[in-house]
């Protein structure tokens, strides 16, 4: 079989970044540029600073990719790119860069669901195995979805409300903690004990989340500290709300596992990160047998290296668009 040399384009959030993997598993060059230091100074990310940026940035991450892998347009089979869901003015820079490489070079354009890219992201690692469930706990999403084979997504349960990295973002900046607040909160829940008695989210025989009530606690907990004067231990604050994250987490995770007679996990998204959920993971899945993926930290945020993976798939499933793909800031997996 011909090698599947895929340059993947990736700019739905605050990461312009291009990649190009070959046969879905072997990175071959990546360039992130990230806007995050930018984005800090105002607290979260700015769209309409992102895509301006987006725009000033795209040209030259695709050179600097092609030139890291010594590469030339023509080598590359296929271009993959994010098409959505995220932020719309971002997400287009991606979609017309792309588009206009397909068209000018005469290559197949791959639309890639950016959670697609993010459960990729673990084929990077080592080769997925089907049946699995995947937990995909990002920014924007926390969900348990059942795939029987390569693309085929079954949503088994989602977040009703706040996704868990919006969650600890939300949490971070009540509490302080600079942008972006999820690996801080991460990091400082070590240094601290479970003191506070913050409440356990949506614990029901659903698989959907609901972190908005914890949230809510975390911010009344602090203003009610503050009203009265006292000083907020932040270690101990990030560890009672990290614990009750990942109670619920695994909790769940485990039960779709039994449920579905699965014994392959794989994990997705910026919070695969969280070494909290990654340990925690790791003990549960060694006592019940199962086999366990995380992406490597590199690939766990925004990243196209991932897009390019899940693209290598959707182009061998013939999965192409024309050159007038849109962006959508929302779309369902599939
Ligand atoms: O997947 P991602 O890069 O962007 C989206 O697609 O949303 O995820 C970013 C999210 C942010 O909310 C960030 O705070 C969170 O992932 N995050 C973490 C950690 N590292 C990144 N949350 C908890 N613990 C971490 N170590
Ligand atoms: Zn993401």
């Amino acid at each position: 079989m011909n090698d599947v040399w895929i340059l993947g384009i990736e700019s739905s959030c605050d990461e312009t970044s291009v990649s190009i993997v070959k046969n879905g598993n072997e990175e071959i060059a990546t360039v992130v540029l990230s806007q995050m230091d930018t984005h800090a100074n105002y607290g979260g990310v700015v769209p309409e600073i992102a895509s301006r940026m987006h725009v000033e940035n795209i040209t030259l991450v695709i050179e600097e990719c092609l030139k890291k892998a010594s590469m030339k347009m023509e080598d590359i089979t296929a271009i993959a790119v994010t098409y959505g869901p995220g932020l719309i003015g971002s997400l287009l820079v991606g979609v017309t860069s792309a588009t206009t490489l397909a068209y000018l070079y005469q290559k197949p354009l791959i639309p890639v669901h950016h959670i697609a890219g993010h459960i990729y992201a673990n084929n990077l690692e080592q080769p997925m195995q089907f049946p699995l469930i995947a937990l995909v706990v990002s920014g924007g999403h926390t969900d348990l979805i059942y795939m029987k084979d390569n693309y085929s997504f079954e949503k088994i349960g989602g977040t009703l409300d706040d996704a868990v990295g919006e969650a600890y973002d939300k949490v971070a900046r009540v509490a302080s903690i600079p942008y972006p607040g999820g690996p801080l909160v991460d990091k400082l829940s070590y240094e601290g004990e479970d003191a506070y008695s913050l409440p356990t989210p949506l614990d029901d025989t659903s698989y959907n989340f609901s972190f908005s009530g914890l949230k809510s606690a975390v911010i009344n907990l602090v203003h009610n500290e503050k009203q009265r004067g006292n000083t907020i231990n932040e270690a101990d604050l990030a560890c009672s709300f990290q614990t009750r994250v990942v109670d619920i987490l695994t909790k769940k995770t485990l039960r779709a596992l039994k449920q579905y007679h699965v014994n392959n996990l794989i994990v997705a998204g910026g919070v695969a990160a969280n070494s909290g959920l990654r340990n925690r993971l790791k003990t549960l899945c060694e006592e019940n047998q199962i086999h366990l993926s995380f992406p490597s930290l590199k690939y766990c945020t925004d990243n196209a290296a991932m897009i390019a993976a899940a693209g290598y798939f959707a182009y061998n499933l013939g999965r192409k668009s024309g050159y007038d793909l849109k962006a959508k800031a929302t779309d369902v997996l599939h």
